[in-house]
């Protein structure tokens, strides 16, 4: 590699330095809303496309744009027409227009008035564009055409506007910005629009979603050994070493976004009280609600942790995944204690209070910083001769708290997450993995585009993320049946056997 393919141009060195680091902290996400930056404006879709239809170079070997066409977010603009049923039934009981509704467009399509837009492209019918994701182009145009564009790390690509979206953590936290909602991008879904008819959004994990929109990327590890040579010596150590350790990343994302959304909401609802009124229903576990009642049930069964019996907890189908994280980061964080700020303003009264959590939030920050600490222990893992090792490890730990869990949405995430490690593990032998994947698949709906409502509300199965009866004969002792992995044949070296978990 020559020494000019590294060095930043003058332009793009001056760049960073004006605009700075990427702001850090909790309730500050460093990469959540540089399409709202005043400094960058769209270039349009029609800019990017007229290069990416095609491959540009070794660096990028995939052409972007007819996958982009082929995937549900170039469409999502459409959900907001009235052609569309389920949409209009929800601007019926809500009393809106689904097109000129803030909420719904900042997450099926770019804001109507912000950010400016540079040149004349219609943005409104390009549904999810490149420019949503990859961040809002006037920045970065024209420098990331250099091959030097390569080697600058994420906060410098940043500073262009650009989101380095190979970087798990940025990735994770671009997605959950609409798959979960974002206060400050203003992609805040709310129990009404679901009581309206919104589809409940799916538990989000990373790479199954990433795999399930159709890829229109290779990983590092996917591309030429010769690409594979010049990343090793730029930055490319942040972009995790495999989709099983990125899966974890993202749940710790996942569980930091939950954590901040409630924070962010419970500031607004202060200011806001007449839009954003309190409590807001679906910042809670929507099984806390939605449930038959039956006595013993599996709540009893895995219990409330720190919780007061019968209180809604708040969203929890992040914290599973992300205990096994920290175990596989070393560290010892328990992921109830860390939530315990929280804990404490929901046991003092039901959903608590808007000030109550955001103290919380405040209170709780300096843990939270562990969450940071586990996801930086993560990204550093290289693609070396202990990734097998620790893939083994993880994808053991991932069985043992599949086989305690209770509910869909925890149960869904461990198995999108049990078939990253399952699908490399030869330590298993490859019959046992298909079968385990096929079946986990079954029982738990893993599959893209994931069914909205597969099982029709009736009187047995009244609402379909309540149980674990997503699929005609799933229930609860199937499904950890399900997560159970003979032991290992060639068990790795140093990896510790690892109980099932205590439930919580
Ligand atoms: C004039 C042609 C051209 C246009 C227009 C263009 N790109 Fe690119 N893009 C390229 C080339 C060439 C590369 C590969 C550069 C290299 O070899 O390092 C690239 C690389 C990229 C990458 C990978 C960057 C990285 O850090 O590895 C992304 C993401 C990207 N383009 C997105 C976009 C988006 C979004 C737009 C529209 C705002 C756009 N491009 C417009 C030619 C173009
Ligand atoms: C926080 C982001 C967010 C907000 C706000 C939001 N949606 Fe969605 N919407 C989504 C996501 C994500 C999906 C896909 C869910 C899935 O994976 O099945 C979706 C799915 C849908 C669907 C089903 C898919 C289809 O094409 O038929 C419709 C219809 C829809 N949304 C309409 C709306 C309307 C109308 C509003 C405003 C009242 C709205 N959405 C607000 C994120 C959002
Ligand atoms: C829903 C979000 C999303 C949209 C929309 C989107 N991208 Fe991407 N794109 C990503 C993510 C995420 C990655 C990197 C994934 C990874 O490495 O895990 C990526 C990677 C890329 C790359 C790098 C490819 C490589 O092999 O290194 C290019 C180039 C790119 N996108 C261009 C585009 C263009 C052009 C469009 C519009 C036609 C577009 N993207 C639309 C999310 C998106
Ligand atoms: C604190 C309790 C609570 C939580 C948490 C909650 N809901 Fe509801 N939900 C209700 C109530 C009360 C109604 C109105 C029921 C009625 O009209 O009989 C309702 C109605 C609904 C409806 C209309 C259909 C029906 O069964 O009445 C849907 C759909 C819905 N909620 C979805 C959700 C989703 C998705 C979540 C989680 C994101 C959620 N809810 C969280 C209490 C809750
Ligand atoms: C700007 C908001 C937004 C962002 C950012 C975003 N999505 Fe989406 N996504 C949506 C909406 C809205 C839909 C539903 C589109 C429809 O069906 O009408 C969707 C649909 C999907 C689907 C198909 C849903 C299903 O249940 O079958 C997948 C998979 C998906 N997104 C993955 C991702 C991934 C991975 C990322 C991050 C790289 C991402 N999305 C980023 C809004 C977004």
């Amino acid at each position: 590699m020559s020494s000019t393919g590294r060095s930043i141009p003058a332009t793009i060195a001056a760049v960073v330095v004006l605009l700075g680091g990427v702001s850090r902290g909790f309730s500050a996400a460093p990469d959540a809303q540089p399409l709202r930056s005043p400094a960058f404006r769209l270039k349009g879709t029609d800019r990017c496309v007229k290069c990416h239809r095609s491959e540009q170079g070794d660096w990028c070997d995939v052409a972007t744009t007819s996958a982009w066409r082929h995937d549900a977010h170039s469409r999502a603009h459409l959900a907001l027409s009235p052609d569309n049923e389920r949409t209009r039934a929800m601007e019926q009981a809500l009393g809106i227009k689904a097109a000129e509704t803030a909420s719904c467009i900042a997450c099926h399509t770019h804001s109507i008035d912000e950010p400016p837009i540079e040149e004349e492209t219609n943005v409104l019918h390009a549904g999810i564009s490149c420019e949503t994701c990859h961040g809002a182009g006037s920045g970065y145009l024209e420098p990331h055409l250099e091959k030097s564009w390569r080697f600058l790390s994420s906060a410098e690509k940043q500073a262009f506007g650009m989101h380095d979206l190979r970087n798990p953590i940025a990735k994770a936290q671009n997605c959950l910005s609409c798959h979960l909602g974002e206060v400050a991008t203003g992609r805040i879904i709310t129990h009404q629009m679901y009581a309206a008819g919104h589809p409940p959004l799916p538990a989000f994990e990373m790479e199954a979603f990433s795999a399930g929109m159709g890829p229109h990327w290779k990983r590092v590890w996917e591309k030429s050994p010769k690409i594979q040579q010049l990343a090793a010596e730029a930055h490319y150590e942040t972009e995790g070493a495999s989709e099983l350790e990125r899966s974890l990343v993202g749940a710790l994302v996942a569980l930091r976004e939950t954590a901040r959304l409630v924070n962010d909401y419970a500031n607004v609802t202060e200011n806001d009280a007449k839009d954003h009124p309190w409590p807001e229903l679906a910042l809670y576990d929507c099984q806390a609600c939605h449930h038959e009642l039956a006595v013993p049930s599996w709540r009893q069964e895995v219990g409330y942790g720190r919780l007061v019996p019968g209180r809604p907890s708040l969203v929890r189908w992040p914290r599973r995944l992300a205990a096994v994280a920290f175990a596989e980061a070393g560290l010892p964080i328990d992921v109830d204690a860390l939530l315990e700020p929280f804990v404490a303003v929901l046991n003092r009264r039901p959903f608590g209070t808007a000030d109550g959590l955001r103290q919380a939030a405040d209170a709780g920050a300096e843990s939270f910083a562990q969450i940071d600490r586990a996801i930086e222990v993560l990204t550093r893992w290289q693609r070396d001769d202990t990734l097998a090792a620790r893939e083994q490890a993880a994808t053991t730990r991932i069985a043992a708290a599949g086989r305690a869990v209770g509910d869909f949405d925890s149960a869904r995430i461990l198995a999108w997450a049990l078939t990253h490690g399952l699908a490399n593990a030869d330590a298993w032998p490859q019959d046992m993995r298909s079968e385990k994947i096929a079946e986990l698949s079954r029982l738990l709906l893993l599959g893209f585009p994931t069914p909205a409502y597969p099982v029709p509300p009736s009187p047995e199965k009244p609402f379909w993320q309540t149980s674990l009866t997503a699929a005609p004969d799933a229930d609860i002792a199937r499904v950890r049946k399900a997560f159970e992995l003979p032991p290992a044949e060639k068990p790795a070296p140093g990896i510790e056997v690892i109980p099932p978990p205590v439930a919580r």
